[in-house]
């Protein structure tokens, strides 16, 4: 039987646009989120984030599904537009933040706050976004803003969640918001997100509780290559994907491979003097995102060029300079999102960070699957495909802590249904169902079974 360490930190997470709605309530000002998915044609069944959940109005029942489900902590995102509109402190949306993070340790819940899960405000992508400098300074105002807020109850802080996504799915490839196709302005997007990091954690360090840990998500890509002749592309996939983001936040310097790999898009004049510096902050521990791994070939410039990436095929390419490589389709079985089921590289891509980062603790920050869920007559909801997914991963957890990772926690993506980014409401992620009508929540078969882990600390055989 698998058994976690004594210590080990179990929970459940969201993001504040998938779950919150009340859009446009107390204040809050709109975000790139509101913008995209209002506009006809972007998200699957032209959802929005409208009501979501609707969890702005039912924070007390969904505190109290945390409560029941025994997890010691639990992971949420800030909406910058709704705390900090238009650059002036909002202070109902503030009041819900402090809401929320009472009513998480009064029920003995730890609260793990992440400031930036892709929400930007509006105003701030009207004056360029991301590949904006500026932005990394509003960003670091706000964490500001935030640490003054909750810093004396939060011990734990993620600045960005999935930089990745923000950058390349938001600026190269336009599948997500603000829906921009500029490769150039995305790899600038790139730096001011580690540049924000950098500033953010220096903002929330000189305010909060000296104890809390300060940590960034990243969804780190394990790339495999189809034969050892694609070592090259492996390389490549790996720079952009990965140590654009390690090598300024962990080692203080961009890769000299991706710099050269991207020079005919950009010459990175963005980067200056100090910023590599400021980006590498002494972080208490690393969150990884996983869902499955990545299988890339070399291309042979003749064939159709495979594009299975897993992230939607946009009006061009979140792969800046990687046109000469194959993004392979992967045998089965899949998740609802068409995503492999493949936990092997969760283990891999865990002992692949040990061995390149001894001394940084990882943490799990997401980690789940999309499935159809249905309604048995009898009420239940018997979602077996998900319980074997989170077994399985957590089995890779474990196998990578037994040969040596220093792994913190666990956090199921996700605590409830919510709306899924471009795939709106159609792909279902949590353990507990929210209904589509009446936001009704039901408890999943893999909830009472996450709960069971939760209290033994112990995976069933
Ligand atoms: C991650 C996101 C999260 C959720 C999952 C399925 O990329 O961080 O919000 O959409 O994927």
């Amino acid at each position: 039987m698998t058994t976690f360490p004594e210590n080990f930190l179990w929970g459940t997470a969201t993001a504040a646009y998938q779950v919150e709605g009340a859009w446009n309530e107390d204040g809050r000002g709109p975000s790139i989120w509101d913008t995209f998915s209002h506009t006809p044609g972007l998200v699957t069944n032209g959802d929005t984030g409208d009501v979501a959940c609707d969890h702005y109005h039912r924070l007390e029942e969904d505190l109290d599904i945390l409560s029941g489900l025994g997890v010691g902590a639990y992971r949420f995102s800030i909406s910058w537009p709704r705390v900090r509109p238009g650059g002036r402190p909002n202070q109902p949306g503030l009041d819900f933040y402090s809401r929320l993070v009472d009513g998480l340790l009064t029920r003995g819940i730890a609260p793990v706050a992440t400031l930036y899960h892709w929400d930007l405000p509006q105003e701030l992508e009207d004056a360029g976004g991301w590949p904006n400098r500026d932005t990394a300074h509003h960003f670091a105002e706000y964490a500001d803003l935030m640490g003054r807020t909750l810093g004396d109850r939060v011990r734990a802080w993620i600045t960005l969640n999935e930089p990745w996504c923000s950058a390349y799915l938001g600026y190269a490839s336009g599948v997500h918001a603000p829906a921009r196709t500029e490769p150039a302005a995305a790899l600038a997007a790139v730096h001011h997100l580690n540049l924000g990091h950098g500033l953010a954690v220096q903002a929330l360090r000189a305010v909060v509780d000296p104890a809390a840990q300060m940590s960034v998500t990243l969804n780190l890509h394990h790339v495999r290559g189809v034969s050892e002749r694609d070592a090259d592309a492996v390389r490549r996939v790996d720079a952009l994907a990965n140590r654009a983001f390690l090598g300024p936040m962990l080692e203080g310097a961009y890769p000299r491979d991706l710099i050269a790999d991207t020079a005919a898009v950009t010459d990175w004049s963005f980067v200056r003097d100090g910023d590599e510096a400021t980006a590498c902050q002494p972080l208490d521990v690393l969150g990884v995102n996983y869902y499955n791994p990545t299988l890339v070939r070399q291309w042979d410039g003749a064939s159709e060029r495979a594009t299975a990436d897993g992230h939607q095929d946009g009006a061009a390419s979140p792969w800046i300079a990687c046109d000469d490589v194959e993004f392979m389709p992967q045998p089965g079985p899949y998740t609802e999102m068409g995503w492999n089921i493949d936990e092997t590289g969760l283990t891999e891509l865990l002992l692949r960070l040990h061995r390149d980062y001894p001394s940084m603790p990882t943490m799990i920050t997401e980690n789940g699957a999309a499935f159809a869920d249905a309604v048995d007559p009898d009420g239940r909801i018997r979602d077996e495909q998900r319980v074997d997914y989170l077994h399985r991963h957590l089995s890779a957890v474990a196998e990578a802590i037994s040969a040596g990772a220093d792994v913190r926690g666990y956090f199921v993506w996700s605590l409830m249904d919510n709306f899924e980014w471009a795939h709106g409401y159609a792909k279902r992620f949590g353990i507990v169902r929210v209904d589509p009508d009446t936001r009704e929540r039901t408890w999943k078969d893999s909830a009472h079974w996450y709960r069971d882990v939760v209290a033994t600390g112990k995976l069933p055989a």
